[in-house]
């Protein structure tokens, strides 16, 4: 008989919840932000382009964490976090991106939410570029397609470190930095439409990231060794839809696209089936010495990544395409979606786990994870709420397998549940698309009080806290 596998969770682990500048802030233009790339797709990050801000533009909204922050960071509190992940909007700190001097208005936005984390004892955890690119740097330089990128995000990072890097231990480079190749304007500020845009061009864009990455590294470890900066992925196991090894092989190919990033991330430089696609390609990248050299001596100190789903590749089967995030894949006969038609794989996260451990042997962050869900606000004995238990369900699901994980023997440093309070979604811009402990009162016409209702989950995850783990069900 097997016995009942009770997780267990170190000591010091970071519980807390995560969410984008973009999606939050709002004040796009306050105190002389400049425009980012967000600032003109409001359809989501897979939809068009607009020529500038519009007045429908739901990012320009955010939910207005500018002006609430410190009524978010007390909910937060409330639910006990640890930690919190969010990201500094370049464009508040260079308005242009290439600029030589900071605006000091967007640097002090973040001295007074810093303040406001350490009143509470959070734990924050920054990431300096979250699909935020400034627009100018898009439209002056084709984005990470330019060189002269590296040097501007060097500065930027430098400006961070440097204001707060005695204040921010935790810091990720780029936000799942392999979603380029998939939505390289978003991702990579890249203006050439992706039918358009070269392999070439494209490939030589990741390794600027790569080595911008590197070169973050280098300026955070001289301005402060205790510092630890994390590279942060997008992961998504593949799973061969047949025992046939051509399937198997083709599942394989795919997860190997996703962890090139994470092999120079991690081991300083490209692996063999990478260059060998390069060449296939006809690609030649433009490696300087002092590229391979940063890259070689400044990798990163833990693995960050997204988790929400798996997919199925193959070679040999009728593609039956799923809808995923931001990735594509083939749909998994054995899985359950949620209504955005992503697969709910909780095994698959401590598939995800074991195998970063085992390829690099660096400590892990879940950084992101959580069900996007269209809630019904009801009224409570304290007021409205939201009786969110498929939340509740996948959530605990997902923090069993991080146990599992953690037994496994990976080492893990914390778990920041995705949109701990809601906002605005990536991929379709919709406010109904909900994956918080806390319900905001915004609609997707942009109606609406913001007003702050804690839901169900908010209570459960202060258990969750509360106890480290202990309360989970398995
Ligand atoms: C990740 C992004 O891809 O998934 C987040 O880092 C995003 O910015 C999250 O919000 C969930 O995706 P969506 O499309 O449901 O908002």
């Amino acid at each position: 008989m097997t016995a009942t596998f009770v997780p267990s969770f170190p000591n010091g682990f970071l519980w807390g919840g995560a969410t984008a500048a973009n999606q939050i802030e709002g004040a796009y233009d306050a105190d002389g932000k400049g425009l980012s790339v967000q600032d003109v797709t409001p359809r989501g990050v897979a939809g068009p382009r607009t020529d500038g801000p519009t007045a429908d533009n739901l990012k320009l909204g955010g939910i207005d964490f500018y002006h609430r922050y410190a009524e978010d960071i007390a909910l937060f509190a409330r639910m006990g976090f640890k930690v919190f992940r969010f990201s500094i909007a370049w464009s508040r700190i260079f308005p242009n991106g290439d600029e030589a001097e900071p605006n000091e208005s967007g640097l002090a936005f973040y001295d007074r939410v810093l303040d406001e984390l350490e009143r509470h004892g959070i734990e924050p955890l920054v990431t300096i570029s979250h699909y935020e690119t400034p627009l100018r740097l898009a439209e002056k330089y084709n984005g990470w397609a330019d060189r002269e990128l590296i040097g501007f995000y060097e500065h930027y990072a430098r400006t961070l470190f440097q204001r707060y890097g005695n204040r921010v231990r935790y810091w990720l480079t780029f936000n799942e930095i392999n979603s380029l190749p998939h939505f390289p304007f978003v991702s990579g500020g890249i203006a050439t439409p992706r039918q358009e845009l070269s392999d070439q061009d494209l490939h030589q864009a990741m390794h600027h990231e790569l080595v911008a990455s590197a070169a973050a590294t280098r300026a955070a470890r001289r301005t402060n060794p205790d510092v630890r900066v994390g590279c942060m992925l997008l992961a998504t196991p593949f799973y061969p839809l047949t025992p046939d090894p051509r399937d198997v092989w083709a599942a394989k190919r795919a997860e190997r696209e996703n962890y090139a990033f994470g092999d120079v991330h991690c081991r300083g430089r490209y692996p063999g089936y990478f260059l060998r696609g390069l060449r296939e390609k006809g690609v030649e990248l433009d490696v300087t010495e002092e590229d391979a050299a940063l890259l070689e001596e400044y990798t990163v100190d833990f693995v960050s990544f997204s988790y929400y789903m798996s997919m199925c590749e193959t070679a040999t089967q009728p593609r039956e395409s799923g809808s995923g995030n931001l990735l594509g894949g083939v749909v998994n006969p054995t899985l359950q979606a949620s209504e955005w038609g992503w697969q709910i794989d909780p095994v698959g996260l401590r598939i995800v786990m074991n195998d970063y451990w085992d390829r690099w042997g660096k400590p892990l962050f879940v950084v992101e994870n959580g069900l996007g869900a269209r809630d019904v606000l009801v009224e409570g004995p304290h007021g409205p709420t939201v009786e969110d238990d498929y939340r509740i369900s996948y959530l605990n699901d997902h923090l069993v397998q991080v146990g599992e994980a953690i037994a496994d023997g990976v080492e893990v440093l914390g778990y920041t549940s995705w949109g701990c309070i809601d906002l605005v979604s990536a991929s379709t811009a919709q406010m109904s698309k909900r994956y918080g402990f806390i319900y905001v009162d915004l609609n997707d016409d942009g109606t609406g009080t913001l007003a702050r209702y804690p839901k169900k989950s908010f209570d459960w995850y202060r258990e969750v806290i509360t106890t480290n783990g202990a309360s989970l069900r398995t």
